[in-house]
């Protein structure tokens, strides 16, 4: 493809990166953290202990474990000048872009945490960053709803805590049912990490010029942000919202995503990688289905994505380009039954993927031979050319 790079993102000029955080087998449709297959974490899902196990390389023990989580706690707060930054946006305001300025705000607020000495330093530095991107999207949700903001609450968990932020009124507490918290979990722990996609990337870059943490985790919020990365979440729900409101049948969606000229795709469908079904997928299905049975939820969205699967997976456009449903085919559907609204999912994409951004960030940032990525390009434009001045042209 003419103007085709080859990103480097640091490492040698090989065109690829070597990393030990994640390992995928996109033919087998397989997902390790540090060697550990993402099905071992569908029984008791643990997204703060998933965060530890990728920036730091093993599960926490008893100590480490609390020693995060009582970091988490204590930066749950954002410094209270911040509320005015959520002030300044409309209502309207897409809160993806109020995520990137606000992580990037952070580091405003929190010098100590540009110059990272040693790993205690950086332990700390990431778990505000975890703690505080929780705190920041609840308030971009509370400001898009004209609701008083709602403080953390030190004696909650980091998923009921979030959702105390998210739907709690000034004197009714959100009561966060097991099942919610644990679904949360799984689809947080579930977006943790992918190796090199996009959004990591693009942070592995942004950090290789010795750029912040935080500068290099905005960064990587606006790359997810698109819909053919973390903006698909979205662009699932408005294509089965659409389905659903009777403006098209599966069958004929499915048969406008195969024609070229619709220029429509079928969202949550297919995967640079994964040339099999996204494992994450498979377990999301599962965390839906026991989801909206365990809350008595019947969800119509739900079974117009299975009947697209079924239509697809026996299609030969797609079987023939191994295309499969992906991570974002029905995490939506989870976050809808929770109440949390469309414009929120990429967020919480981003929730999840923060712990994946901040491991490759330390990878590199704490690696003997980083280098700033500098990609080369394949030039197609003119040779070499005279200049003209402007009363000849
Ligand atoms: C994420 O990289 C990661 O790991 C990302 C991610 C992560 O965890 O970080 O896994 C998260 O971003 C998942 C992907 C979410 N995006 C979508 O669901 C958007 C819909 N999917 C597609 O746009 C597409 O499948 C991509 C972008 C995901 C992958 O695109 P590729 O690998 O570049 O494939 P391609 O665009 O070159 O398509 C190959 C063929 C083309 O047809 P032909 O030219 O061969 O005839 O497959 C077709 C495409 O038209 N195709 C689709 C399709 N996806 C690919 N046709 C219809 N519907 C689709 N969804």
């Amino acid at each position: 493809r003419t103007g085709y790079i080859t990103l480097d993102p640091g490492y040698g000029n090989t065109g690829s990166c070597q990393s030990a955080i994640t390992f995928i087998d996109g033919e087998k449709g397989i997902l390790r953290y540090r060697g550990i297959p993402i099905e071992q974490f569908e029984q008791a899902p643990n997204f703060v202990e998933v965060a530890w196990l990728l920036i730091f390389g093993h599960l926490p023990n008893d100590a480490e474990y609390q020693t995060f989580s009582t970091d988490l706690t204590t930066c749950a707060n954002l410094d209270e000048s911040m509320k005015h930054h959520f002030e300044g946006f409309p209502r309207t305001a897409p809160p993806m872009a109020i995520l990137s300025a606000m992580i990037n705000a952070l580091s405003c607020f929190h010098p100590e945490f540009f110059e990272l000495e040693n790993e205690d330093h950086f332990r700390v530095a990431a778990a505000g960053l975890i703690s505080k991107v929780r705190t920041i999207a609840a308030y971009a949700y509370r400001h898009s709803i004209g609701q008083p903001y709602i403080y953390p609450d030190p004696a909650l968990r980091y998923v009921p805590n979030f959702l105390h932020m998210m739907f709690s009124q000034p004197y009714a507490e959100h009561f966060c049912e097991p099942v919610v918290r644990d679904a949360i979990n799984l689809v947080l722990l579930l977006h943790a990490d992918h190796e090199q996609n996009c959004s990591t990337s693009t942070v592995r870059m942004v950090g290789s010029s010795q750029a912040n943490l935080f500068a290099s985790c905005a960064a990587g919020v606006c790359a997810l942000w698109g819909p053919l990365h973390g903006g698909a979440n979205v662009a699932v729900l408005e294509m089965l919202e659409q389905i659903y409101q009777g403006h098209i049948s599966p069958e004929d969606y499915v048969r406008m995503a195969k024609d070229k000229d619709s220029k429509v795709r079928l969202m949550g469908f297919g995967h640079r990688v994964y040339k099999n079904f996204d494992p994450r997928a498979r377990m999301l299905a599962n965390v839906a289905d026991r989801l909206l049975t365990t809350l008595g939820v019947q969800d119509p969205l739900l079974d117009i994505a299975r009947k697209l699967e079924e239509i697809a997976l026996k299609d030969p456009y797609f079987i023939d380009r191994q295309l499969y449903p992906n991570v974002d085919f029905y995490s939506g559907i989870i976050m809808r039954a929770v109440g949390i609204p469309t414009n929120m999912f990429t967020v919480m994409f981003s929730i999840g993927r923060l712990p994946g951004w901040i491991a490759h960030w330390w990878e590199q940032a704490s690696s003997t031979g980083n280098k700033i990525a500098r990609p080369r390009q394949i030039y197609t434009g003119a040779g070499i050319t005279n200049h003209v001045p402007r009363d000849a042209r």
